[in-house]
């Protein structure tokens, strides 16, 4: 009978957090989507198409979706150079744009599953907090 109030117990604690975790993931979302449109939205679109040859897409990009921690560290610090998005060569400047490490992980959450793109790990204040300039 214990066991089975233990193992009961571990069952509920478990979907629990496991609300809690779409929650949070959720109301980052939202804040991020509000952050897009007051910091992205000029260059990168309310599409994430981005701009043929000037600003690059972030919807099915292929550079954000795979390389999550050097695209936090472009919105950190700022993003300049040659860089190749699908297939595309851009070769312009991103300053940085001044925002918390908490908004950085609201935008990055909510650019990570837009537009199609998907995702299913959450980023964190302190993941953001731990990319230091290249
Ligand atoms: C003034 C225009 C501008 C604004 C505003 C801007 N970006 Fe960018 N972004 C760029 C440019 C230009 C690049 C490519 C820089 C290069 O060529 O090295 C870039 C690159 C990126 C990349 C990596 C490449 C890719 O397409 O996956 C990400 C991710 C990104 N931006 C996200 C954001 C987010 C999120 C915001 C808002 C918080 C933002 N940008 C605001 C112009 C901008």
């Amino acid at each position: 009978m214990k066991a089975v109030l233990v193992v009961f117990a571990i069952v509920v604690t478990g979907i629990f957090l496991g609300l809690q975790q779409d929650r949070s993931f959720q109301e980052s979302k939202e804040r991020g989507a509000v952050i897009y449109q007051d910091f992205c939205v000029t260059c990168h679109l309310p599409t994430g198409e981005g701009v043929p040859e000037v600003y690059p897409p972030l919807a099915n990009s292929d550079y954000l979706l795979t390389n999550k921690t050097a695209s936090i560290r472009g919105i950190k610090f700022g993003q300049r150079g040659p860089m190749v998005v699908n297939g595309k060569t851009y070769d312009n400047t991103m300053m940085p744009l001044g925002l918390e490490d908490e908004e950085i992980a609201d935008v990055m959450n909510f650019i990570l599953t837009s537009w199609g793109n998907a995702t299913d790990t959450l980023v964190t204040a302190e993941e953001v907090a731990a990319v230091g300039p290249r």
